[in-house]
């Protein structure tokens, strides 16, 4: 079996691992923006090129007689990657342009799901560039809002009120409303996401994750891509209500059945329903058509089931006879990121990690390998995950490695401690009562 690989970031250094586990016997190929020091090992060709580059990635599927193809990445989704290889009969885990618009234009997804299940969506309304009927929406949802760039900003697309926007003109002057924007509620509560592995009609579901958002302990300072996520050993959370779990896995079912129906296609892939249990109920905060990073992360280092025979599933459309079991641990994750992050690179990118004897907890990010010397990109340098039977346990583990890693680096301390559970789990009650 020849698998290509698309991206080069650790999220696919953790798809290429759990691939390369199977019991199959697979011919891994990578096509990536940069040649990543922890996927190189495990490929049969890495081929350099851009993720905008479609037709390059159909040639090298095409070239190297692949038989299915896994996209990490959303740009390429948002390009049509998926359309161009099943043009050429080749199969794709990740959906069709058209599909991925659920992620790719906020407007799409906000209508798609209003829809199907108003009672999940905060109150929201889209504008084209400029539109000077934008204040009065804002006004009329006071000091509690959210600006999102309808399409794909590399992350930079939300701003949030009291957060980076301060007020309504502030948020008028703000670049996103330069291009179609939509403005939402701003819901309080506590995040979490659930991903789901999707065939068009059947979808099996992983535990549910909470990222971290906030660059620095205790959530202070910038948003950032996210610096490390948990997962308990019960696929729950400890601040979180089961019945609102079972309401995401619903509402992604329900989603991936709809927009199958919509685009006349099933969608084939990972589908990522980012939710909070909010004082109004469960919200939507947002679809994302891939697997996140780090989520995917934790969640591929528990998969216990061969995932190439669920991609294989998938491809049939048959998941509902697949079994797909997770591991009954706990699992945190934490990226080592250089001091000058999310700021560019401004610090020795060297970084060491020769005193780590554990190198299965490692999975490479934004870092490059030159002779034997690593060096940091700027970004999100390297995910550092570690399984327990409690998640006190595994963050114990994960910050044992943390500690071992020599640089001008930065980690969060916090993520999976007690203390950061507690207020987690104090967050709903305080904004209830007060
Ligand atoms: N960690 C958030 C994301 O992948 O979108």
């Amino acid at each position: 079996m020849k698998i290509l690989l698309i991206g080069s970031g650790a999220r696919e250094h953790a798809l290429a691992r759990k691939i390369m586990e199977s019991s199959s016997t697979v011919s891994l190929l990578c096509y990536g923006s940069s040649i990543n020091p922890g996927i190189a090992p495990l490929v049969s060709h890495y081929i350099p090129g851009e993720m905008s580059d479609i037709m390059g990635m159909v040639q090298c599927a095409q070239n190297h007689e692949v038989d299915m193809v896994v996209v990490g990445p959303e740009a390429p989704l948002a390009s049509g990657i998926a359309d161009e290889l099943h043009k050429h009969g080749i199969a794709c885990i990740g959906p069709s342009s058209d599909l991925a618009q659920i992620e790719t234009s906020k407007a799409f997804g906000r209508d798609f799901v209003q829809a199907i299940a108003a009672q999940y969506v905060p109150r929201y309304r889209q504008f084209q560039a400029q539109d000077p009927q934008a204040l009065e929406f804002l006004e009329s949802l006071g000091q509690d809002f959210v600006l999102k760039a309808d399409g794909l900003c590399g992350g930079k697309g939300v701003k949030i009120s009291g957060e980076q926007l301060h007020s309504h003109q502030q948020a008028l002057d703000d670049p996103i409303c330069q291009e179609p924007f939509v403005i939402e509620e701003k819901c309080t509560g506590v995040e979490f996401s659930l991903i789901s592995f999707c065939d068009g009609a059947h979808a099996k579901h992983m535990p549910i994750i909470h990222d971290h958002k906030r660059l620095l302990d205790d959530d202070q300072g910038p948003n950032t891509g996210g610096m490390g996520t948990i997962s308990d050993h019960d696929h729950h959370l400890p601040f979180i209500d089961p019945d609102m779990i079972q309401q995401a896995q619903a509402l992604n079912e329900l989603v991936m059945k709809s927009l199958s129906e919509k685009c006349a296609k099933p969608y084939c892939g990972f589908l990522y329903g980012g939710f909070m249990q909010s004082t109004k109920g469960l919200k939507l905060i947002e679809y994302n058509a891939r697997l996140g990073d780090p989520e995917g992360i934790n969640l591929l280092a528990l998969l216990e089931t061969d995932i190439v025979a669920i991609f294989e599933a998938m491809i049939a459309g048959r998941l509902d006879q697949q079994e797909v079991v997770f591991k009954t641990q706990a699992s945190v994750c934490k990226y080592i990121v250089p001091s000058s992050y999310p700021g560019a690179l401004d610090c020795d990118p060297l970084m060491d990690i020769s005193a780590i004897e554990r190198p299965e907890r490692l999975y490479f990010g934004s870092i490059d390998m030159q002779g034997d010397q690593l060096r940091m990109k700027g970004s999100r340098a390297i995910a550092v995950l570690a399984t327990g039977d409690t998640l006190c346990e595994a963050a114990l583990r994960a910050e044992e490695t943390c500690e071992l890693v020599q640089g001008s680096v930065y980690y969060r301390k916090d993520i999976g401690s007690e203390s950061l559970l507690q207020k987690r789990a104090e967050t709903l009650i305080t904004k209830v009562t007060t």
